[in-house]
């Protein structure tokens, strides 16, 4: 499985980064392929419907065309998800159509859950992106997914055992939903948005 993970904070030593390295790790130890994007290191700039030229916008959507799946890892802030990733989805097109996208929401306190209630919500209607049941939820983040050898039955290990779960999940929609993308039924030319 050729898998995206997207860090979508905007701050530059980041504690969702620190996240989706962990997710790089380990799906390349489950034998998948991971891409990072970290929305941080790719600037781009507010949308602006064109008029602004994004060199660094090709290669984005070609490693999303190429990918099988997608994590969006977010932080909260204020209570929100990742304006990162908002603005990423109005520059996509159709690369994630039919691709399962599997949510992590990243908190340094108790919360975490905003992010994933809104990126349940937002950007599938006209990206097309299917959304796993797994999501996972990462509180307390300064101690957690530090390292990929967490104590016994600690909060760390929870999480981690969680993370490979949902991981392994989203590799499992992927297979199932390249069938779709196969079937000739999705037909962009005449129902190119979602409702
Ligand atoms: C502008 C800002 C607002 C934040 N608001 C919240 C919040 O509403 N709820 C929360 O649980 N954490 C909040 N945090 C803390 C983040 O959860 C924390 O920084 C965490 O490390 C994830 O963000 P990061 O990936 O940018 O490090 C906020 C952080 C920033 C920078």
């Amino acid at each position: 499985m050729n898998v995206v993970i997207i860090s979508g904070s905007m701050r530059g030593q980041s504690q969702s980064l620190k996240v989706s390295t962990w997710f790089m790790e380990h799906a390349e130890s489950l034998g998948y392929t991971p891409t990072l994007i970290d929305l941080h290191q790719a600037q781009l700039p507010m949308y602006d419907d064109g008029e602004t030229e994004v060199p660094q916008l090709s290669d984005l959507k070609k490693t999303l065309e190429d990918a099988d799946a997608v994590v969006f890892v977010s932080p909260e802030w204020n209570g929100m998800m990742s304006h990162g990733i908002v603005n990423f989805m109005h520059y996509i097109d159709k690369e994630l159509a039919n691709k399962p996208a599997m949510l992590v929401g990243v908190t340094s306190g108790r919360n975490g859950h905003y992010p994933l209630m809104q990126m349940r919500v937002m950007g599938y209607k006209n990206n097309q992106f299917i959304i796993s049941p797994e999501n996972v939820l990462v509180q307390g983040v300064k101690d957690i997914m530090n390292s990929h050898s967490p104590e016994p039955d600690s909060p760390d290990e929870s999480v981690q055992k969680r993370a490979d779960y949902a991981l392994r999940v989203l590799s499992e929609y992927a297979k199932a939903l390249q069938q779709v993308r196969a079937s000739g039924v999705i037909d962009f030319a005449q129902f190119k948005n979602g409702v």
